[in-house]
């Protein structure tokens, strides 16, 4: 039989790196290729970098790891991340497995469209605007799908609504703002959408007599959202009760909902960057809708189910693509994305909500019981080790000490490791006086 993802999940961490990579082939996430790939460092040749961008040096590296014990929608899944920070990845695989043994994570997508705009900075007379638009609305839509968005429409996508938006100017007049709503399929859409509003600015010109000052697309797509559900079962009443006051707190305070969402952004950015999505427009996106109501709130909720259990919840714009851009050119993005298994952009996209939902609760658990430092130093004692100059066999001795001092003191920082390390090389020094070799 054919081992399954959830064969590898047990004990993956405490693997070294050369048996990850072993599990991950057995299980068919990696092939040959990708061993090879990832055994020569990965992207060397700086010829795409110089694709991407302009005056390109090199390339920037960031640690890939994966994320075990994720069944979302009652599919198994390895998560690739690609994240510098201490934590991330040991926090949510650790909360994936408490759900996995005593809960669910269920997902969705809501809305299919997102949304262009195009801008008419001064109006003459909104009215006439609004009725010109309406009344050519689907002979706009139609010339869009027609000239522009074609490709989509033939995928079962395409422009499917024009709308009217009355924006006040803040002295006393109005702008008019144009909304195009299109599918754009697996794709991110960005660059379509853009194309599709430059290509309508010159019949909006035209049928309304006003001036189109400037066209591009929103990140706040509130018309497609996405929703992660997780569902623990018979949890501690008192963690529940903690949760639950955790996340009134990021709802009601926004200096408490900027970190909280920091949070959920640990587990969204990570994947994001490792399938080559753009993570700085779910970044906009998830803080603009976060601010919806006029005050910036958490973008998590958890409450007790009444029933014994935990409820959390995710809701957000999410928009990734799994065609077009880097997802599909740079070769470490391709190969995490074969490894995740995503047969769409909506499944990637509520992926991507569940990580983000499952490391705010390791976050709460954490900040609600034993307090973050606990977990998160005994993991940066290694950075702070580096930080100090400790050589690669020094590192496990110094990581020793700062332990200790961890326990004793519940704090530590770079000037421990500093110290550490000091005494570490002083006593060597003699001890090798005292016994020359
Ligand atoms: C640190 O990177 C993330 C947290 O601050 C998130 C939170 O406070 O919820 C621990």
């Amino acid at each position: 039989m054919t081992k399954q993802l959830q064969d590898i999940f047990k004990g993956f961490s405490k693997l070294s790196r050369e048996e990850r990579l072993k599990a991950l082939m057995e299980v068919g996430a990696l092939n040959d290729t990708d061993m090879e790939y990832i055994a020569k460092g990965g992207l060397r040749d700086t010829s795409l970098g110089e694709k991407f961008i302009e005056n390109v040096i090199g390339y920037f590296q960031l640690p890939l790891g994966v994320a075990t014990n994720f069944r979302i929608d009652g599919k198994d899944f390895i998560i690739p991340m690609a994240v510098e920070e201490t934590s991330i990845v040991a926090a949510v695989c650790k909360s994936a497995k408490w759900i996995r043994e005593s809960g669910s994570i269920t997902t969705e997508v809501v809305g299919a469209e997102i949304i262009g705009q195009i801008q008419c900075a001064k109006i003459k007379n909104f009215a006439d605007f609004e009725k010109q638009i309406h009344a050519q609305k689907n002979y706009l839509i139609e010339i869009a799908n027609r000239e522009v968005a074609f490709g989509l429409v033939r995928r079962g996508g395409g422009v499917r609504d024009i709308q009217v938006r009355r924006v006040p100017r803040g002295d006393g007049s109005d702008m008019a703002v144009v909304h195009v709503l299109m599918d754009p399929c697996d794709a991110m859409g960005a660059n379509i959408m853009n194309q599709v509003c430059e290509y309508l600015k010159e019949p909006i010109e035209q049928f309304t007599g006003e001036k189109v000052t400037m066209c591009i697309l929103s990140n706040l797509v509130d018309s497609k959202i996405t929703r992660a559900t997780v569902q623990i079962n018979d949890i501690d009443p008192a963690l529940a009760e903690k949760i639950e006051e955790a996340s009134l707190f990021a709802q009601q305070d926004p200096y408490r909902a900027a970190t909280n969402n920091k949070g959920v952004l640990n587990g969204i950015d990570p994947v994001l960057i490792a399938t080559g999505n753009d993570w700085r427009a779910v970044e906009a996106g998830i803080h603009a809708f976060a601010a919806r109501d006029g005050q910036y709130r958490s973008i998590t909720r958890w409450f007790r189910d009444g029933k014994g259990g935990l409820t959390g919840v995710f809701e957000a714009p999410l928009i990734v693509g799994t065609v077009g851009g880097v997802t599909t050119l740079h070769p470490t993005a391709m190969m995490c994305m074969k490894m995740l298994g995503t047969t769409s952009a909506n499944e990637l996209s509520r992926v991507i909500a569940a990580v983000g939902l499952v490391q705010n609760l390791g976050a709460l658990k954490a900040l609600t019981t034993v307090g973050i430092i606990e977990g998160h130093m005994k993991l940066h004692t290694k950075n702070l080790a580096l930080g100090a100059g400790a050589e690669e066999k020094e590192i496990p001795l110094v990581q020793k000490k700062l332990e200790e001092i961890l326990a004793v003191r519940k704090r530590i920082s770079l000037s421990n490791a500093i110290d550490v390390l000091k005494e570490l090389r002083s006593s060597k020094v003699a001890a090798t006086t005292q016994h020359p070799s």
